[in-house]
């Protein structure tokens, strides 16, 4: 029986290669994009020439967390079930305004769209996944978190402690759902080189700083983090729940 994903933001950077992996590995796959309509369906026709699975773009915004209710139904009706659900999508560009910048310049509106588009949205999403997994006996749900959280990022608070509640939620997650066989945990990346990445005005100066921090002197890629994703939903990480796991090039430490 093949097994499917459910992930936000599946079309650009770490999303799309989680799609990737997921898709070589014989998932089917149902993924979201919020404003490139075409780019996921070219994507859809794309995976499917290659892998000849299932795989469905449906439209989804982050800020509007419930919304995530109305999608679970349209999926129901396209796909039989539902086994690895991924909170991926980040948003940026004007809704992240007082909340991506300086700490002197932090203004509620900004903050509470990351908390709503990172937190909150990760808890809808993984509630109506839990919905569905429950009547397949089980499951695996990861939401994507960050290592700025961890090391000093400038203009990262509003992101960085968005994505430390993110972690806190995992913990409490696999406590709750780990008696319907559902495991829940966190992936915390480094500077990885997406879109989102090179909006940072610093980009430049973040991508050489990496390069000299890692032990491994490159910055991390997308597929860098798709394959430890995969993993957390295989039976190879079976008795892993609650936990964060850190892929950072060793950049954290340095
Ligand atoms: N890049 C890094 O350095 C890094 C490091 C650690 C963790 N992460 C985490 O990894 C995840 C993915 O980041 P990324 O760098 O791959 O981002 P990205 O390249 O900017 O891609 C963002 C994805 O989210 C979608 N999206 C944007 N606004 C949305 C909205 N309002 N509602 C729903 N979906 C929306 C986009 O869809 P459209 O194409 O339709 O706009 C796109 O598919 C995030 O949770 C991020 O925090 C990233």
């Amino acid at each position: 029986m093949r097994k499917t994903l459910v992930i936000s933001g599946g079309t650009r950077g770490i999303g799309r290669a989680i799609v990737e992996e997921f898709a070589k590995n014989g998932v089917d796959v149902a993924f979201t994009y919020n404003s490139n309509s075409e780019l996921a369906e070219n994507i859809v026709k794309e995976l499917t020439s290659k892998y000849g699975g299932k795989y469905r773009a449906y439209k989804l915004d982050i800020l509007q967390p419930e919304s995530y209710k109305e999608l679970f139904k349209e999926i129901d009706r396209d796909f039989q079930r539902v086994d690895f659900f991924i909170s991926n999508a980040i948003i940026s560009g004007r809704s992240v305004v007082g909340g991506f910048g300086p700490f002197m310049r932090l203004k509620p509106k900004g903050l509470l769209n990351i908390y709503t588009a990172t937190v909150v949205a990760f808890i809808v999403g993984a509630q109506e996944a839990t919905k569905r997994m429950e009547k397949v006996g089980g499951g695996s749900i990861i939401s994507l978190s960050s290592t700025g959280n961890l090391v000093y990022t400038p203009n990262y608070t509003g992101h960085g402690n968005s994505k430390a509640a993110v972690e806190t939620v995992v913990k409490y997650a696999a406590h709750e759902l780990g008696d319907k066989g559902i495991r829940v945990n966190a992936v915390s990346g480094g500077p990885i080189d997406t879109d989102a990445l090179r909006k940072f005005p610093n980009y430049e100066e973040v991508k050489s700083e990496v390069v000299k921090r890692s032990p491994l002197s490159r910055m991390g890629l997308p597929e860098d983090i798709a394959g430890i994703c995969y993993f957390l939903t295989t039976d190879k990480a079976s008795w892993i729940t609650g936990q964060t796991f850190i892929v950072d090039g060793g950049t954290t430490f340095a």
